[in-house]
C-alpha cells in the first residue's frame, strides 16, 4: 500500500547559496517546515533578500514489502523554483513557487540515512511568473514536503504533481453520474481498479464499480445525488482503488460534489439553474511576520473570515493557493476563481510561455476535483506594458490547454482598467473581468456604475465581471470628512459602501471581488506611512481587526442579523455633534446616547445619523436592529489628535488652501472654455513642459496638490507626461476641491502657445 509520510521537523536551513553540501550540515540553522526566509524583510518595505537559499535533511528509505516499489519526494510549495539533490545526485528542477511537484527518487536512495538538499531560489529570473507584481515573491519550502512509497503498480504519481485519478460528478435525471478513471502504472490484465463513492455524511457507500486496470473507465450512477451548493456544501468522497487477487495494492480517496452553472451575459452566474451573483473578496494567502508559511488554522481562520463576511466567491490571487485552502472551499461553500501569476508583465521568452503552460497545467490537474472551483484564471492586468500578436497568441494557447485539460469549468482573465472596451482581448477567455479603481488611482467612486453601464450596452455579449475594487484603509487615520487618498478608515469603508450598492443594483454582473480581504506583504509599496504593505484589506494583515469596510459587506451579503456602529477607532471627536453611520441587515436601527433615545431610521444596508450630540468626555452610542445590539465609545475633545491626519495630506490641505488665495478671485463656477492658441487642461503635461510659462502654472498647481513639485527628473514622470493636465489631476487628486482643475484652466488659458 502505498505510505506517506511528511519530512517537516530535522531540517537545517542556510540563508545563502553555499551550494550542495556533501553531508548533513549540522550546522546550519535548525528549521521546521513550513519556512520562508522573507517573512519579515518581504513585508517591511524595500529590498528582501532574493536569491538562492539551502534547506537539508537526512531520511531513512521507506521499506516496501515486495519489491519493485519506488519512493517519491513530494513537495507542496517551493519559491520560486527548486533543485533537489538526493545523495548528492539532482533528482529533480520545478519552476513556479506555488504549485506542488513530485520527484521520484528510488534510483538516488542507499541502504541507511539519505541526504536530501533543496536549494529554492526566488531571484528575478526571465522565464518564471511572476515577473513582477505587486506583492512580495516569498522563497523557501513554504508548505509541506512528504516521503511518499508505493508499490511497483500503482496510481500515476508522475503527472503534474496530480492524484492519478480522475472522477467527473455531473447532474443526471434521479441522480448523478460520475465519470471516473484511472492512471495506473505498471499493471496486467490481473489487476482491477474498484471506485466505491461514499457519502461522508453518514459513511455509507452509495455507488460502486469494478473495472479492469488496463481499461479503468466507466460511469457511476448515484440515485437522489445530493447537490452542492453554496449554503450546502455536500460532498462525495470516492475512493479509488487497485487491486490484485484479495488485495488492495495502492489506494487514492478524492472529495467531488455534483452541480452545474453557467453564466449570461444578461443575466449573470447561475449555480444548479437558480441565479446567483457571486458577491466575494479575492485573498493573498500571507500573514504577518509569517510570510507565506501558514498552519492549517491559518487556512481555516481566513476561509472562516470570508464565510462571517457574507461572501460566496472568493478570487485565490494571483498563484495557486495551498490545498487545505481549496478544501475549505469545498466543505464551506465558497465559489472559487483560479488562477496563475501570468501577471503584470508579458515576458515574450518561449521559456516564460511555457511556464505558464506547466503551472497551468499543474493548477488544473492537482485541484480538478475540487467542486468549488468554477473557474481557471488565466492573466491579471498583462495589458499593464502593452499588447502584442503574440500576447493573444499565448492567451489562446493557455485558454485551449485549460478547455483539453477540463473542459467542464470557464476561463477567464483580469484586464487592467485601460484595457479599451473592444479588440483582441476580448471574448479570449469564457467570462470576463475588469480590475476597476475609480475612486481610488482615478477618478470618482460614482464613476464606477456608469463605466459597468457603458461597456455592458458596447458589449452585450460579454460575461462581465469585477475582478479587482478597493483602496487602501490605515486605521491610524480618520475623517470627518472623508476623501479620496486621505488612507482613513471613513473613506475605505464609504467607498465599499459605494460599491456594494453599485453592484447589488446589478445583478448581470457575474462576480465581483474586493480587492482584498486581507492586507498583504508589497515589499515594494510605501503607500499612507505603511512601509511594505497594500492595505487594501477589509482586514489587517495580523487578521486581528476588521475595519468598518468589512461590516459594509457584511451588512449586504450576510444573512445573520447584524449591526455595527462604524468609526469606533475615530474614538476623540471635536465638535458639539458627529455623524453615526450605522452598518445593519434590518430594516430599521434605533440610536440611543447616553442612555437617551436619539432616533430610529429606516434604511437600507447603510444607516445615516447626522447631528447626534456629544457631551465633553465620554460618550455611549448604543445601535440596536432586529435585537443586535452594538455599542461604541466616543469621546468629544476640544481638538482631535494630529496623528488622525496623514502628514502628506494634511501638507495637501493646506496647500489647497494656500491655492485658493493664490489664484485670487478667478470665477470657478464659469464653464471651463478652451481658447484656439491658448494652453489648457486638455494639454499634454509633457507639451505645457516645453513652455517655461505654462509649466510654472502646473508646478505651483502640483505642489499644492501633492507637496511635490513637478519635475521631469521625479520618478513619476514617466507615467505622467503623456496624460492631458486633465487626466493627471483626475488620477493624482481624488480629493480636489471643486474648482481647483478650473482654476488652472483658467490660468493657463491666459497663456498663448508658441
Ligand atoms: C492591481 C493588481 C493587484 C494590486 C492592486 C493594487 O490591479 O492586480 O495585484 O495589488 O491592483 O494596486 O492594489
Amino acid at each position: 500500500m502505498r505510505n506517506i509520510v511528511p519530512i517537516l521537523t530535522d531540517w537545517r536551513f542556510r540563508r545563502e547559496d553555499v551550494g550542495l553540501p556533501e553531508s548533513f550540515p549540522e550546522d546550519w540553522e535548525p528549521m521546521t517546515l513550513p519556512h520562508t526566509w522573507n517573512a519579515v524583510d518581504g513585508m517591511a518595505g524595500g529590498g528582501y533578500y532574493r536569491g538562492v537559499c539551502w534547506y537539508a535533511r537526512t531520511f531513512e528509505a521507506p521499506v516496501q514489502p515486495l519489491p519493485g516499489g519506488r519512493v517519491y519526494l513530494e513537495f507542496l510549495g517551493a519559491g520560486n523554483e527548486a533543485t533537489v539533490y538526493v545523495n548528492g545526485k539532482e533528482v529533480c528542477h520545478h519552476k513556479g513557487g506555488y504549485s506542488a511537484f513530485r520527484c521520484d527518487v528510488t534510483d538516488a536512495l542507499n541502504g541507511g540515512a539519505n541526504l536530501l538538499a533543496v536549494a529554492c531560489n526566488n531571484a528575478e529570473k526571465t522565464g518564471i511568473y511572476p515577473q513582477s507584481a505587486d506583492f512580495t515573491f516569498y522563497g523557501g519550502l513554504y508548505r509541506a514536503v512528504n516521503l511518499i512509497s508505493v508499490p511497483e503498480a500503482h496510481f500515476d504519481l508522475d503527472y503534474f504533481g496530480g492524484p492519478g485519478v480522475r472522477v467527473t460528478p455531473k447532474r443526471a435525471v434521479g441522480g448523478a453520474l460520475f465519470a471516473a478513471t484511472a492512471f495506473p502504472k505498471n499493471v496486467t490484465e490481473q489487476y482491477r481498479v474498484t471506485y466505491t463513492v461514499f457519502d461522508p455524511e453518514n459513511g455509507e457507500a452509495v455507488g460502486f464499480a469494478s473495472r479492469p486496470a488496463l481499461a479503468p473507465e466507466v460511469e457511476i450512477f448515484v440515485p437522489d445525488a445530493k447537490l452542492w451548493s453554496i449554503d450546502a456544501p455536500h460532498l462525495y468522497d470516492v475512493a479509488v482503488r487497485l487491486e490484485l487477487a484479495n488485495e488492495t495494492v495502492d489506494e487514492v480517496t478524492v472529495s467531488v460534489g455534483v452541480r452545474d452553472f453557467s453564466v449570461d451575459p444578461q443575466k449573470g452566474f447561475f449555480l444548479n439553474g437558480v441565479s446567483t451573483p457571486l458577491r466575494g473578496v479575492c485573498r493573498h494567502q500571507d500573514r504577518l511576520y509569517k510570510g507565506n508559511a501558514l498552519t492549517e488554522d491559518d487556512h481555516f481562520e481566513d476561509a472562516a473570515l470570508i464565510k462571517e463576511i457574507g461572501a460566496n466567491t472568493v478570487r485565490l490571487a494571483h498563484y495557486q493557493h495551498a490545498q487545505e485552502f481549496y478544501e475549505l472551499c469545498d466543505t464551506l461553500g465558497l465559489v472559487v476563481w483560479a488562477e496563475i501569476p501570468f501577471i503584470s508583465v508579458f515576458d515574450p521568452s518561449p521559456e516564460a510561455h511555457e511556464n505558464c503552460v506547466s503551472q497551468l497545467t499543474e493548477l488544473i490537474v492537482q485541484n480538478y476535483h475540487h467542486p468549488s472551483i468554477c473557474f481557471w484564471g488565466i492573466s491579471n492586468e498583462i495589458l499593464i506594458g502593452g499588447i502584442s500578436e503574440q500576447l493573444v497568441e499565448n492567451h489562446r494557447a493557455l485558454v485551449s490547454l485549460a478547455k483539453e485539460l477540463d473542459p467542464t469549468r470557464l476561463t477567464t482573465l483580469a484586464h487592467v482598467s485601460m484595457t479599451p472596451t473592444d479588440g483582441p482581448m476580448h471574448t479570449l477567455t469564457d467570462v470576463e473581468s475588469y480590475n476597476i479603481y475609480f475612486g481610488w488611482y482615478g477618478g470618482r467612486m460614482e464613476d464606477n456604475g456608469p463605466w459597468l453601464d457603458a461597456f455592458h450596452e458596447k458589449q452585450p455579449n460579454v460575461c462581465l465581471g469585477v475582478s479587482e475594487y478597493g483602496c487602501e484603509g490605515i486605521l491610524t487615520y480618520h475623517s470627518a470628512h472623508p476623501a479620496c487618498k486621505d488612507y482613513s478608515e471613513e473613506y475605505q469603508a464609504l467607498y465599499h459602501e459605494h460599491m456594494a450598492q453599485v453592484f447589488e443594483d446589478r445583478p448581470w454582473i457575474w462576480a465581483t471581488h474586493v480587492w482584498n480581504m486581507f492586507d498583504f506583504g508589497s515589499a515594494v509599496r510605501d503607500e499612507g506611512g505603511v512601509k511594505g504593505r497594500n492595505n487594501k484589506g477589509l482586514v489587517t494583515i495580523d487578521r486581528n481587526t476588521k475595519k468598518d469596510a468589512f461590516y459594509v459587506y457584511q451588512a449586504f451579503w450576510s444573512k445573520e442579523p447584524m449591526v455595527h456602529i462604524a468609526g469606533k477607532r475615530y474614538a476623540e471627536r471635536a465638535g458639539e455633534t458627529t455623524q453615526i453611520r450605522v452598518y445593519s441587515n434590518a430594516g430599521f436601527v434605533r440610536l440611543t446616547v447616553n442612555g437617551q433615545f436619539f432616533a430610529k431610521r429606516r434604511g437600507h444596508r447603510v444607516f445615516v445619523f447626522d447631528d447626534v450630540p456629544l457631551r465633553p468626555g465620554l460618550n455611549q452610542i448604543v445601535a440596536e436592529g432586529d435585537g443586535v445590539k452594538d455599542t461604541a465609545a466616543l469621546t468629544r475633545v476640544e481638538q482631535e489628535p494630529e496623528h488622525y491626519t496623514l502628514p502628506q495630506v494634511r501638507a495637501q490641505q493646506e496647500g489647497v488652501k494656500n491655492w485658493f488665495t493664490l489664484v485670487g478671485d478667478l470665477d470657478l463656477k464659469a464653464p471651463m472654455s478652451f481658447p484656439k492658441g491658448k494652453w489648457s487642461v486638455r494639454d499634454k503635461v509633457s507639451d505645457i513642459a516645453e513652455c517655461p510659462e505654462a509649466f510654472a502654472v502646473l508646478k505651483k498647481a502640483t505642489l499644492a496638490m501633492s507637496g511635490a513639485e513637478l519635475s521631469p527628473e521625479s520618478g513619476m514622470w514617466g507615467f505622467i507626461k503623456n496624460q492631458t493636465v486633465e487626466n493627471m489631476i483626475a488620477m493624482g487628486g481624488g480629493s480636489m476641491p471643486e474648482g481647483f482643475l478650473e482654476s488652472i484652466n483658467a490660468q493657463l488659458t491666459e497663456i498663448d502657445k508658441p
